[in-house]
């Protein structure tokens, strides 16, 4: 799903990233753990085509990333990549169900009727049904955690990046989401990479990658100081 080759990334005359190698299989659920300020967003905004890489190559879904313009990586993602945030970005004016419909509609996924029991399925299955209409600030933090994974997760995308999705969660709430998003992304055979710091929600995922075994740049403790 994700092939990465020599990638290399600076921001200014500071080098965060140099990834000779790493890949993830389709399917795999992958939890990416390391220190504060070791790369970890940037490597998930390069994958997501946010960033783009200075050298090395990034191929995702059979698609290389690297060689796209700006423009086309935009495309890309909307069609290939689901995002999990730490502060789950609802839209405070629209309801839950209005997030998700503004979410498709603006991709202009099939008929009317047809998003409409998709959005009823999803909210169904994350626990939400009887919340559709209620406000984002009508909902605790992990239920607004729960709409934004719909609409991260509703489109199918064949991979999805969460960077920290339960950072700002208590640690009983943490552990539902982060099950949960295990769960959805098998259920619909999606590849999922998860940043975060907490160990033991970490050990839920069937593989976990240190960014000191990847990232080149901080594989020595010594030079640890230097990225920090
Ligand atoms: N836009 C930017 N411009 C300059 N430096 C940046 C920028 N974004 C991040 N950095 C630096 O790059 C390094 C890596 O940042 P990154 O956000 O990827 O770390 P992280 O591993 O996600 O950390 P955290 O666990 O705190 O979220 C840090 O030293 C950070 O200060
Ligand atoms: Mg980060």
């Amino acid at each position: 799903m994700i092939t990465i080759q020599q990638l290399k990334k600076s921001y200014g005359q500071q080098p965060i990233l140099y990834l000779p190698q790493w890949t993830v299989q389709q399917g795999e659920q992958v939890a990416l753990l390391g220190p504060s300020g070791c790369g970890k967003s940037t490597l998930l905004h390069l994958l997501g085509g946010v960033l783009a890489a200075d050298a090395g190559s990034i191929t995702i879904n059979g698609q290389t990333l690297s060689t796209m313009s700006e423009a086309a990586r935009d495309e890309f993602r909307s069609k290939h990549i689901g995002y999990v945030f730490q502060d789950f970005y609802l839209i405070p004016s629209l309801t839950a169900k209005e997030n998700i419909e503004w979410a498709l509609t603006s991709q202009e996924r099939g008929s009317a009727m047809k998003r409409k029991q998709l959005i009823e399925q999803w909210f169904e299955r994350v626990g939400l049904s009887d919340h559709m209409n209620r406000y984002p600030s009508q909902l605790s933090r992990g239920q607004q955690q729960r709409v934004a994974m719909i609409r991260a997760l509703i489109h199918t995308p064949p991979l999805v990046l969460a960077d920290e999705p339960t950072g700002s969660l208590d640690w009983e709430t943490a552990s539902h989401i982060m099950q949960l998003l295990l769960e959805l992304s098998k259920e619909h055979s999606m590849t999922l990479v998860t940043v975060t710091h907490d160990l033991h929600l970490a050990e839920l995922y069937p593989t976990t990658v240190q960014m000191k075994e990847i990232n080149e740049l901080i594989k020595q403790p010594a030079q640890k100081g230097v990225l920090v």
